[in-house]
């Protein structure tokens, strides 16, 4: 028996008590006369103590060659300590060790295995088990652990079953890149790993299964950015004989039990908004609505006064910062240059501020004077003491620019609080975007949203008119999950396919499985998926994902510990019958 407790376990309640421990030497503290060490697991550290006069002699000898990191098992009996610990668990109790076992020795570690590390994260992913090791990385792996289980119990519990749908398919069109596995035994082609179930969980629809979920990986050869890895996991989820609203609900309420579990709290209905809205108001189809900062239009306000810069725009519109109008020369000098950046593109800064002493001056003073500015502060009902920020442009970009300051502010100024947790269901979608390089439509969702049935006669007339029948349930300013209600009708997803320019070869070829199974009788059905990886990590007060999960890749989609992707054998590349230009 290596052990009879663990190291989290041991109080008050078992002194006297003769037990057998086992863990890593956390940190060996060699006084003299005695040594103190912190013996660590998962489960917490207990303090063991090594007493020249009260253990063995050669005992205390062995205990002094101990380095950090080494695996040991000791037996003692558990005494009151005369020093106690308050941020221990196990604070109040220490080990008289009798007996040590070194289980394995270990070199010293490339980076202080402590709460606070030196190591970087490169290095940190590297030696990714010793990662583990500390508390903040190991906390996230149990939270999100924690996290998986309440949901595989709330979705069973609402009569979800869990299917497993294959690994190796074929291309499923949802906007990223595929990545491909060739196959041995049919050389040329190619398997794809899924970037979501998507048609596979329709299939279960159609094959009467009713209501799947399945906590799974799903795989998008795509940019990485801190909330996105290149295979991360779904909840995925699909219902048959459902509308939109029965979705909602299900949903909603299993991110309450979720947002409960966290917070302590019961959340009211979760606020909505239509696709508009949110682009008017936030110039982003996953606003942080935590904060206000709402746009304004001021196209009626400023046009028509000599400053051509607005005059020419298609759109002005402007923010209130409160409080901000005594930012300096120099700090709006800063966010000038911040939304100049080119990740940001905006050609100019304007500003207006409503002075303390009720007077209000701007940037643009020369083609405006006090009773514009005035109409325009007022617009924004803004009081003494705040600033506003005004972007223009072409609607779409000068939006995306306004919206990117917006949650910068939102950042710098922190009022995005870690701890406030803000759900909003972001609704009516448009069923199709324009991609100008293409010149041609994309499904903004994927090809097998239904559009809204009131607009489906506009769909060859005015595509960009139609609205699906989609939804996106957004927290705290990330995209947690996203679905829809699905075409179940062959003709209605021929028209779709035909729309987004297939030709019906092409959507034979493809799609030809789904299409075939429409025609024995598939039930009116929908879903939606949440990033699991996002989920959790904001539901613990994060926006990066990588910490969530337990061997992510870096940004250059690396794993830098197995050192993946890495080059195969010629005679792997010979059996698959690549051949690769070097
Ligand atoms: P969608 O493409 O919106 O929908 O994906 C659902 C959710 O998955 C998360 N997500 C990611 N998380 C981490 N890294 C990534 N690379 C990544 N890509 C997406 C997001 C997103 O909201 N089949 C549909 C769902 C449906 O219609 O039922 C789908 O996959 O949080």
């Amino acid at each position: 028996m290596y052990r009879s407790h663990t190291n989290g376990e041991l109080s008050a309640e078992n002194i006297g008590q003769e037990v057998t421990l086992s863990g890593w030497v956390q940190t060996v503290r060699d006084k003299g006369f005695v040594i103190w060490i912190d013996l660590r697991d998962r489960y917490g550290i207990t303090q063991l103590v090594f007493d020249k006069e009260r253990c063995p002699a050669t005992l205390f000898e062995e205990a002094k060659k101990l380095g950090r990191e080494f695996v040991i098992q000791v037996t003692g009996k558990v005494i009151k300590r005369t020093s106690k610990n308050p941020n221990l668990s196990t604070g109040e109790i220490e080990i008289l060790t009798q007996k040590l076992t070194v289980l394995n020795s270990a070199e010293l570690p490339p980076f202080t295995i402590e709460e606070d590390t030196d190591g970087g994260e490169e290095l940190r992913m590297k030696y990714r088990y010793l990662d583990f090791r500390r508390n903040p990385v190991k906390d996230k792996l149990i939270f999100r652990h924690k996290m998986a289980q309440k949901i595989r119990n709330h979705l069973t519990d609402e009569g979800f079953i869990e299917v497993e749908t294959p690994v190796l398919i074929k291309s499923t069109p949802e906007g990223a890149r595929d990545f491909v596995v060739p196959s041995r035994m049919n050389p040329g082609k190619f398997y794809a790993l899924p970037q979501s179930p998507q048609t596979f969980k329709q299939l279960l629809m159609i094959g009467g299964m009713d209501k799947y979920f399945q906590i799974v990986k799903c795989f998008r050869d795509e940019d990485l950015r801190a909330d996105r890895q290149p295979e991360f996991t779904q909840i995925d989820c699909e219902m048959a004989f459902v509308e939109q609203e029965d979705i909602i609900q299900v949903f909603e309420n299993l991110s309450k039990t979720l947002l409960k579990e966290v917070t302590g709290k019961n959340f009211e209905k979760f606020p909505r908004m239509t696709y508009t809205e949110a682009m008017k108001k936030y110039g982003n189809d996953k606003p942080d609505v935590r904060f206000g900062m709402e746009f304004v239009e001021l196209n009626d306000l400023v046009k028509g006064k000599n400053f051509k810069i607005f005059d020419e725009a298609e759109l002005v519109v402007g923010i209130k910062v409160k409080h901000a109008a005594d930012f300096t020369r120099k700090q709006i000098e800063e966010w000038t240059k911040w939304v100049k950046r080119p990740q940001v593109g905006a050609s100019g800064l304007v500003w207006i501020k409503f002075l303390k002493d009720g007077s209000r001056t701007s940037s643009v003073n020369k083609f405006y004077n006090e009773q514009d500015l005035q109409k325009i502060t007022d617009s924004f009902s803004a009081k003494e003491g705040d600033l506003i920020f005004v972007l223009s442009g072409k609607k779409n970009r000068v939006r995306a620019q306004l919206s990117a300051l917006r949650m910068e502010l939102g950042n710098r100024l922190g009022l995005r609080k870690k701890d406030v947790f803000a759900p909003l269901w972001v609704v009516d979608f448009p069923l199709l975007e324009w991609d100008a390089e293409a010149q041609r439509y994309h499904a903004m969702h994927h090809p097998f949203t239904s559009p809204k049935p009131e607009d489906i006669p506009l769909l060859e007339s005015h595509p960009e008119k139609v609205r699906a029948n989609a939804y996106d349930l957004v927290l705290n300013g990330n995209e947690i999950g996203g679905g829809s209600i699905r075409i179940f009708d062959k003709d209605l997803q021929s028209r779709m396919f035909n729309l987004l320019g297939f030709s019906k070869e092409e959507a034979e070829s493809q799609f030809g499985f789904l299409m075939n199974a429409f025609r024995y009788g598939a039930p009116p059905h929908g879903g939606i998926a949440f990033g699991f990886d996002r989920l959790v990590a904001i539901l613990d007060g994060n926006e990066g994902i990588r910490d969530y999960i337990a061997f992510p890749k870096n940004n250059s989609g690396h794993d830098v510990m197995i050192n993946a992707p890495s080059p195969i054998s010629d005679q792997q590349l010979k059996e698959l019958k690549i051949r690769v230009e070097k």
